[in-house]
């Protein structure tokens, strides 16, 4: 395990949107490393930059056409190198995405593998045996090649599932995880791995990890072959991080992974917290908007059963979202974020910022769908600097930009929030380096939740001697845990404590350090 990951906050970037550089419009490798210097000043420690490899950018550039090459929009691989050497030198550690269920249909492999005559490369992608056969149970594409045969779709038509066989075997165009096909696509991307490690990456946040083997219900095939690329990296590069995409931690952190991302799916716990919606009045409900009511324990029991179970192996992380989600200023006000992010960064695991959620971005509705983001393109627009040209993004012509950037009067900047301490810039900045001082709120280290509100109470947890109490509501409220000094930090009124109870102020926060006796 990585020491660094029990003290790491990550920040995610976006590359086509952080920053340009060179003015074309997009962002790039140069616009990251003139910015290094803001993310370290936040507090983070850590970067995950979403895929920027070669690619057509049917899906944001999760559709690979070469894994080993830096796309040219964004730069070349020695300017990557460098990056990563100048991220070192300021003690943050940079992961790379790694694709590793589907390509793109333009990758090398695929066009062999799509040709009629067998070739090396025929088994690396999902097949059937002929054109006329297309199984309901996946998504296929008919008839687009030379081959005679359909190959299954991970995402997108864009991007064929690679072949890491299937587990159980129901048609005989499917073969086992552990024919020599499957095996030869998990060392080809053994090699990706070692190749960026090798370039000086520290890691990889892994794309869709559970969408490996087909048919594999219980994923057990699927944790194999994490199991073998966890012991090639053991081997050669013991200090390489692995984030799942799985939302799954109990699956996730044995096979390999250090940590896992909790995702914004409906029933899971985690949505209940910040982007729950109401059905009918299509209001926010989540626990942290303050007319939310979000019955907290949906969220507490989860967190809790994946934290006893994985204790001390991994991590969970939380994210205060991604290019994925609609961004948390979609369903809360500056205060409620606040309160989010004093939350999310005083949580086990390891946190994940958004780029620009740190300032309150907003989500925006309506535009056109960029490759291939639909709804979530709103979410992807290029971050806010300050009030020239573009919001500080880019010297482009603004119909020439990846995409456009908030219209509103009130857009959030970070030039504007730079130095009002009662900016949500300023309380994030804070937040992080309360979590870096106090060594309790790392990663891992005991942890409980001493209320589980239900209807909108105080939330109160304990890690170690810290207790962190806060109440996301509108309305003052008061709960039976007593303390017997001021708070070592707080956000808002500060609680008060009377008749062994603490009285919160409407929408604040506190931590507390508990004397032992
Ligand atoms: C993951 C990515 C998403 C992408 C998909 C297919 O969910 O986060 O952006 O479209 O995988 O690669
Ligand atoms: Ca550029």
């Amino acid at each position: 395990m990585p020491e660094w990951l029990e003290n790491a906050i990550f920040y995610e970037i976006y590359p086509q949107s952080f920053f340009d550089a060179n003015g074309d419009g997009i962002g790039d490798i140069a616009g990251m490393r003139q910015k290094l210097s803001y993310v370290k000043e936040l507090g983070a420690n850590a970067i995950w930059i979403n895929p920027l490899f070669d690619s057509p950018f049917l899906d944001a550039g999760y559709d690979v056409r070469d894994y080993k090459k830096v796309a040219p929009r964004y730069g070349t691989n020695e300017e990557l190198i460098e990056f990563f050497a100048e991220a070192r030198c300021l003690g943050i550690r940079v992961l790379l995405d790694l694709v590793p269920g589907h390509t793109s249909y333009e990758h090398k492999w695929f066009q062999e593998s799509s040709k009629a005559d067998k070739n090396e490369l025929s088994g690396r992608y999902i097949w059937t045996d002929s054109v006329w056969e297309a199984p309901p149970s996946y998504k296929f594409v008919c008839g687009m090649a030379e081959r005679d045969g359909n190959y299954l779709v991970n995402f997108f038509s864009s991007q064929p599932a690679l072949n890491y066989g299937f587990h159980e075997i129901t048609e005989p165009w499917q073969k086992p995880s552990d024919h020599p096909d499957a095996i030869r696509t998990k060392l080809a991307i053994m090699d990706v791995m070692a190749f960026w490690l090798d370039a000086g990456c520290d890691g990889f946040r892994v794309d869709m990890a559970d969408s490996l083997v087909k048919n594999d219900e219980e994923k057990t095939a699927t944790q194999r072959i994490w199991r073998d690329i966890r012991a090639m990296l053991d081997e050669k590069y013991p200090e390489a991080a692995l984030i799942s995409e799985w939302s799954c931690p109990q699956r996730a952190i044995p096979c390999g992974f250090h940590a896992d991302f909790y995702l914004d799916h409906i029933g899971k716990g985690y949505h209940h917290i910040f982007r729950s919606i109401d059905e009918k009045t299509k209001e926010p409900v989540g626990f942290f908007a303050a007319s939310g009511r979000e019955d907290f324990s949906l969220f507490a029991e989860e967190f809790t059963a994946d934290y006893a179970r994985i204790a001390e192996q991994g991590y969970i992380s939380l994210i205060s979202g991604n290019h994925d989600t609609p961004r948390l200023r979609h369903f809360m006000s500056i205060p409620e974020m606040k309160l989010a992010f004093a939350f999310l960064l005083t949580m086990p695991g390891v946190p994940f910022i958004y780029y620009g959620d740190e300032i309150g971005m907003r989500y925006l509705p309506g535009l056109r769908s960029k490759e291939g983001g639909y709804q979530r393109t709103g979410t992807r627009t290029p971050m806010q600097w300050d009030d020239s040209l573009n919001m500080g993004f880019s010297t482009a012509d603004a119909s020439s930009l990846y995409l456009p950037v908030d219209p509103s009067d009130d857009a959030p900047t970070v030039a504007s929030q730079d130095t009002d301490p009662e900016s949500l810039l300023s309380v994030v900045r804070g937040l992080c380096a309360l979590r870096h001082a106090e060594k309790e709120l790392s990663g891992n280290g005991p942890f409980a939740f001493l209320t589980v509100p239900k209807h909108g109470e105080p939330l109160v947890y304990q890690r170690g001697d810290l207790l962190i109490a806060i109440n996301p509501s509108r309305e003052p409220a008061a709960c039976r845990i007593p303390v017997d000094a001021g708070p070592i930090y707080h956000i808002g009124e500060i609680p008060v404590c009377q008749d062994k109870e603490l009285h919160f102020a409407a929408q604040s926060f506190a931590v507390y350090r508990l004397c032992r006796n």
